[in-house]
C-alpha cells in the first residue's frame, strides 16, 4: 500500500504535467483536501472553475459540482474522481418532476440550489447556493417586484431559512439531504447543554435549522452566539473568532478539517459525528491519481443542455 505522501507526490507530478488544476469541497477527506490547490464550498469552487486557467479541472467533490465545472468551463476536461459520488439531495427532483411543477405555476421564477443535476439547472431561472441563497431571493423580490411567485428547491431546510430570513413565503420542494437532515434538534439540545456558553455553526441545510431559529426567537439561545452559515460562511467566521472560543459545528464532519486547520485555538465540536457523507468520502487519493493519470472520470455536459444551465449559474455567481 503506497503512503499517503507518496500518492500525494504522485497527485502532484500528475497534475503538473497535464496542466491540472485540483478543486476540493470543504467536505472531502483531509488528505485529499491538502493536496488540492484551492478548497472551498460550492460557491467559491464555482467561481475557481469558471475563472481558472487550466486546461484540466480535477474536481474531488460530488457529480453535481463537476457538471457545474463543465458548464462553466466548456472548452476543459473536467474529471470527478469517481462516477458514483452523487448527492441524495440532488437525486431529490428530477427535470421532469421540476417542468411538471413549473406547469402549475406558470407565472412562477424558479430558484434552484446548485445541488441539482445540470437538467434541472436548464428548467431553473436563478441558482443559489447556501452562501448566497437569501441575497438572490431578495434581488429578485428587488427586480421582478414584492409579489413574485418563486419555486424554490429542492432543500425544504434551506427553504424555511430563506422564507424567515425575508419574510416571505415561497413554494418550496420537499427535498433535503439525508446527512444534514439527520442532524436533529435534539443534537443542539444535548450540545447547548454540554457546552453552556459555545457558538453554534449551523448549515441551513441541518433538519436542526428551523429548531435552532425558534430557540433564538423564544430567547433560549442568544441570536449572538447562533451563525446560519455556508460552509465557507463558517471559515470566515473562524478568521476573526476569539482564541479558546468553543463552537458547535451543525454540518458534515469533513467540515472539522479545514476549520481547525485554520484555527488551531479554537475548539471545534460536530454536533453530530454520524453526519459522514458517503459521496464525498468517494473520492480518495488513488482514485485521484488514476483518474490524472489515464484521463478517466470526464463529465462533459451536452451543449444543448450546458446552454441553458449557464444562465441561472452566471446569475447567481453574478449576484455574489
Ligand atoms: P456549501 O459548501 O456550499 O455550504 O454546501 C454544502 C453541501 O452540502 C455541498 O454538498
Ligand atoms: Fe449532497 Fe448532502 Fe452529501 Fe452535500 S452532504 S453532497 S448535500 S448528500
Amino acid at each position: 500500500l503506497e503512503s499517503v505522501p507518496a500518492l500525494q507526490s504522485e497527485v502532484r507530478a500528475l497534475a503538473a504535467e497535464r496542466g491540472a488544476v485540483i478543486l476540493a469541497h470543504n467536505y472531502q477527506l483531509p488528505e485529499v483536501q491538502d493536496v488540492a490547490d484551492f478548497v472551498g464550498d460550492s460557491l467559491a469552487l464555482s467561481q475557481q472553475a469558471a475563472k481558472t486557467d487550466a486546461e484540466v479541472i480535477a474536481f474531488c467533490g460530488v457529480h453535481f459540482m463537476a457538471e457545474t465545472a463543465s458548464v462553466l468551463s466548456p472548452g476543459k476536461t473536467v474529471l470527478l474522481p469517481d462516477m458514483d459520488a452523487g448527492c441524495s439531495l440532488a437525486d431529490s427532483i428530477t427535470a421532469a418532476q421540476l417542468r411538471a411543477w413549473k406547469a402549475k405555476h406558470p407565472n412562477a421564477l424558479v430558484v434552484m440550489y446548485v445541488n441539482t443535476t445540470a437538467e434541472v439547472k436548464a428548467e431553473t431561472d436563478y441558482c443559489v447556493t447556501s452562501s448566497n441563497a437569501v441575497q438572490v431571493v431578495e434581488h429578485i423580490y428587488a427586480t421582478h417586484g414584492e409579489d413574485t411567485e418563486i419555486l424554490f428547491g429542492p432543500d425544504m431546510f434551506l427553504g424555511a431559512y430563506v422564507e424567515k430570513e425575508t419574510g416571505r413565503k415561497m413554494h418550496v420542494w420537499d427535498g433535503e439531504c439525508h446527512v444534514h437532515a439527520g442532524i436533529r434538534p435534539s443534537d443542539i439540545t444535548n450540545m447547548r447543554d454540554a457546552h453552556p456558553g459555545a457558538d453554534f455553526l449551523i448549515h441551513p441545510e441541518c433538519g436542526c435549522s428551523t429548531s435552532v431559529m425558534e430557540y433564538v426567537a423564544a430567547g433560549d439561545v442568544s441570536s449572538e452566539g447562533v451563525h446560519m452559515l455556508s460552509t465557507g460562511g463558517m471559515m470566515t467566521w473562524a478568521a476573526s473568532a476569539p482564541a479558546g472560543t468553543t463552537a458547535i459545528m451543525a454540518t458534515e464532519t469533513g467540515m472539522l478539517h479545514p476549520l481547525q486547520m485554520a484555527r488551531p485555538d479554537i475548539d471545534f465540536v460536530a454536533a453530530n459525528e454520524a453526519a459522514s457523507c458517503r459521496y464525498m468520502k468517494m473520492i480518495t487519493l488513488p482514485k485521484l491519481r488514476d483518474t490524472l493519470r489515464d484521463n478517466s472520470g470526464v463529465v462533459k455536459v451536452p451543449e444543448a443542455i450546458a446552454e441553458r444551465a449557464r444562465l441561472p449559474i452566471e446569475r447567481m455567481v453574478a449576484i455574489g
